[in-house]
């Protein structure tokens, strides 16, 4: 893919559902009695990991343009799947229906592609071995593939050492098998989509400062749910409308769940021109449509507890960066390396290419802003967030810029380069 700035960004978009939402929806919905209907789901390619793996334990999902209709069989309805489960790119399939199947009553293997096999397992297999699941890293590094025998499980309080809306999913979800409370404490708050989309099917889940407690056992009932767009997609025309110059792009039906917004706080520290327009509400998540025109950015300090709540935003962070004046310091941010590449790393490596003055750290970057951008070869590292990062990053530099298997969106946002293009 090849991409040039030719002029500013105008109009509107409609960014798909949201990965993390449209992923529980499903699953929640085939541990549910009767149907789920979601509409708005994400038909990104993580997503329909998570259909495939639950059609092939026993769950008829029909996939329909207009909508998803998940015919659940309760909480004890799953069957084992005679051929091992594939998840894909997707870490959150994977550590979530991890959680799931440990309650089974029979065994599953999981696998994926090659990214998902060197993320790192141990932290959910630690948090499942003490509840009594029975997990196996089949080759022994911590990593995918995963052989699973469900087991009968204890509920536990865990502390985590991440703050991962995906380790304290798993073990919230293998906590409905279990035979009593089961808590997660982690360091700061993640993402909170389990515990609503739970607590709306009919799960007993409370939520006291960063404890998730849930109890086991419930009756889970089919839900209508209507996925928000994805905040992690807005991300990209967001910062398209503030780094282009003369641009300004209405980005509509965008979550704004409080443990998903750090983005637009991060914007706001740096300057920019950006208003919340139509709040309101849809499936118990926040939605606005966000308006954003060209600004003159200024650098910021991105640190601490928003960091959770802005993960998978960091790179295109880093890129508008670049374009803020002085320096901007992204700091308690390791997690970044273990993510679907090392975006510390590639961020590092392929915003240098383009004349970026940047600096990797042990947990983010440092950038120092001003310097401007020039058109590069691009090395996507095969993962969506950084082809879609350096796709805005393209607009705002001089020259061409050429991205390498920039056809890696597809895992969380098939039209994006259409959508690119219409503005
Ligand atoms: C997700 C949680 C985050 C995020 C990922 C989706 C989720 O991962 O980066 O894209 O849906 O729970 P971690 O929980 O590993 O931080």
């Amino acid at each position: 893919m090849k991409l040039k700035y030719e002029h500013p960004l105008k109009g509107e978009v409609t960014v798909p559902g949201d990965k993390s939402i449209s992923h529980r929806a499903v699953m929640f919905g085939a541990l549910s009695k009767g149907t789920t209907e979601v509409t708005n789901f994400l038909q990104g390619a993580d997503c329909l990991s998570t259909i495939d793996c639950f059609r092939r334990l026993g769950i008829e999902i029909e996939n329909t343009p207009s909508k998803i209709l998940v015919h659940g069989k309760g909480l004890h309805g799953l069957t084992k799947s005679n051929s091992m489960l594939d998840v894909g790119n997707s870490g959150t399939t994977t550590r979530l229906i991890s959680g799931i199947l440990a309650g089974q009553k029979f065994e599953t293997t999981l696998n994926g592609d090659e990214s998902i096999q060197s993320r790192p397992m141990k932290r959910i297999m630690e948090p499942l071995s003490m509840m009594g699941a029975d997990i196996t890293s089949i080759r022994g590094n911590n990593c995918a593939p995963l052989r699973i025998v469900g087991a009968p499980l204890h509920g536990i309080h865990y502390h985590s050492k991440v703050a991962s809306a995906q380790v304290k999913s798993c073990v919230l979800l293998a906590g409905l098998y279990a035979d009593g409370l089961t808590s997660v404490t982690e360091p700061s708050v993640s993402r909170n989509h389990t515990e609503l989309m739970l607590r709306g099917f009919g799960a007993n889940v409370i939520t006291e400062g960063k404890t998730a407690t849930i109890s086991p056992d419930p009756e889970l009932i089919g839900q209508k749910i209507e996925v928000p767009g994805d905040i992690s997609s807005a991300a990209y025309f967001i910062a398209a409308g503030l780094i282009v110059p003369g641009s300004e792009i209405l980005v509509k039906n965008v979550g704004i769940n409080p443990t998903r917004d750090g983005l637009i706080r991060v914007c706001q520290a740096m300057g920019a021109d950006m208003t919340l327009l139509n709040k309101r509400e849809n499936s118990g998540e926040p939605v606005a449509d966000i308006l954003v025109r060209h600004s003159n950015l200024k650098a910021t300090t991105v640190e601490g507890e928003i960091i959770p709540t802005l993960i998978d935003e960091l790179p295109m962070i880093a890129v508008m960066a670049c374009f803020a004046e002085g320096t901007t310091v992204i700091k308690d941010a390791a997690e970044l390396k273990v993510k679907e590449s090392d975006r510390i790393a590639v961020m590092v490596d392929n915003l240098s290419r383009m004349g970026a003055h940047i600096t990797g750290t042990e947990d983010g970057m440092i950038i120092e802003g001003g310097y401007p951008l020039h058109g590069a070869e691009i090395d996507s590292h095969l993962d969506h967030r950084i082809a879609m990062s350096f796709a805005v990053a393209a607009l705002a530099a001089e020259g061409e810029t050429e991205i390498q298997d920039a056809d890696c969106v597809k895992i969380s946002y098939p039209n994006f380069y259409e959508d690119l293009l219409n503005l």
